[in-house]
């Protein structure tokens, strides 16, 4: 059987398939050198980005503006005209922390109504190894009527770019490639070479590269796990953990970890995807999910040290006036998704306290909607019993722990969840 030819990296006519924080750059990259399509089905999304907005705040409006070959749309009518889809939609988990491959199996649905033979699909969703050919691949196929390795290819690719990140951008960061042919890897690698200055890596397989995404996150949240629990155990001791890092890091192979609480749509969510897998045929991880559950339970484990510190004052929990500055899952960004900052909220709301909270950066629509939350906007001082500074945004660290305080009433309660202010401004940190 001979396989369809392949296009030459530089005349892919490319779509980008999920227009969000990896998915934006990624389309604007590719727009500098190749005929560029970037689709998703929100329409609003389309809406702003043609209007040159971008929320995520990853890519400006005269970044926007100056790409010459990209245009945006929501109709997936206008996707039969290219040849190479790559693919950077969400893959969330529910809430039995299952993989969501929902969005997915969509976006694969779409790929298959559009792909002619020749083209090629890739993608960059983090998702467990053999997702893409497990899941992605008969999708397509069916969709399409098309062979795989025959009449379409498929590629792995998966992202590293860091939200809010103004240093780590796509094209500075090495990128992994992979292919589902020798020929398809080929093809693959180059056409990112076209924007990834760092270079690239060929991984040997579509598992492979799948694999490693999985793992890079997996490891970091188990670095972090054990710091946390270390936490968790010095505060016991009475020892300030800040201080025992500050110590150990003098010596030349321990890493810089620091305790805090682990969100966001990547770290606390892909480790459950390889989990997922892994139990799928018959392996019961330990280390990982212990991790997992250890940095899960920092939220209560914050708001029970500060209302621990509130008692000693003899202060009620039922019915104080909290601060928890900040929301975003992490500094300077507005991103909301799985931030655990909420598991901070709720545990004060178990005790009745009155919790409000404040974050600059967030979108106060968004929120309401996924979390209830009304945001506070104007800060009066004087007004609270407890503060808790839950996220670095550089507002936050600029206003220093004198002015934080001084938000609070006479004897308020102070913690610093992110060490960033010095150990005697605050009254305890993590
Ligand atoms: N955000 C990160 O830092 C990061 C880093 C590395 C990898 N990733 C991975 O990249 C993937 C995308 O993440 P993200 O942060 O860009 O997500 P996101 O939520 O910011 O954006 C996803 C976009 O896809 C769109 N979408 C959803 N279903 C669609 C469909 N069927 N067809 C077309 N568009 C669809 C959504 O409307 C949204 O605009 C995930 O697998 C994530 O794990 C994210």
């Amino acid at each position: 059987m001979v396989a369809a030819v392949l296009p030459r990296p530089e005349e892919a006519k490319l779509a980008v398939i999920g227009l969000g924080y990896v998915g934006l750059p990624l389309a604007v990259g590719f727009g500098r050198q190749l005929e560029t399509l970037g689709f998703d089905i929100n329409t609003r999304r389309i809406e702003e980005l043609s209007a040159h907005r971008d929320h995520t705040l990853e890519v400006s409006a005269d970044e926007l503006k100056a790409v010459p070959n990209l245009r945006f749309s929501a109709d997936p009518a206008e996707l039969a005209a290219c040849n190479v889809f790559i693919v950077t939609v969400p893959t969330p988990i529910d809430d039995a922390k299952r993989p969501d491959l929902r969005p997915l199996e969509s976006a694969s649905r779409t790929v298959g109504r559009a792909i002619r033979p020749g083209g090629v699909v890739i993608f960059e969703s983090t998702v467990y190894p053999g997702a893409t050919e497990e899941v992605c691949v008969p999708i397509i196929e069916r969709e399409s009527g098309l062979r795989f390795n025959v009449d379409f290819h498929a590629g792995y690719s998966p992202e590293r770019i860091n939200p809010g990140d103004k240093q780590h951008r796509l094209e500075s960061i090495m990128k992994v490639t992979s292919g589902s042919t020798p020929e398809a890897a080929d093809f693959v690698d180059a056409l990112y070479r076209l924007v990834i200055k760092a270079g690239t890596h060929k991984a040997s397989s579509i598992r492979v590269a799948e694999a490693a995404k999985v793992i890079e996150n997996t490891q970091r949240d188990l670095n972090i796990a054990l710091i946390n629990e270390l936490a968790l155990i010095f505060n016991r001791l009475g020892i300030d953990t800040s201080e025992v890092l500050a110590a150990a890091g003098t010596k030349w192979n321990f890493l810089p970890f620091r305790p805090g609480l682990v969100g966001g749509h990547c770290i606390g969510v892909d480790p459950y995807y390889l989990t997922h897998k892994a139990q799928q045929i018959g392996y019961h991880p330990e280390v990982i999910l212990s991790g997992r559950r250890i940095n899960d339970g920092m939220g209560s484990h914050v708001a029970q040290r500060v209302i621990k510190l509130m008692i000693q004052r003899r202060m009620h929990a039922a019915g104080a006036r909290v601060l928890i500055l900040g929301l975003a899952f992490k500094e300077n960004c507005p991103d909301l998704r799985n931030t655990r900052v909420v598991d901070v909220v709720a545990e004060f709301r178990d005790f009745h306290a009155e919790v409000e909270v404040h974050d600059p950066w967030v979108d106060a629509a968004e929120a309401r909607h996924e979390y209830g939350l009304e945001l506070t906007t104007e800060l009066k001082p004087g007004s609270y019993d407890a503060i808790v500074l839950a996220v670095a945004h550089e507002q936050f660290v600029a206003m220093g722990g004198e002015r934080i305080r001084a938000l609070g009433k006479p004897g308020c309660v102070l913690f610093d969840v992110k060490q960033v202010l010095p150990r005697d401004a605050v009254d305890d940190r993590l």
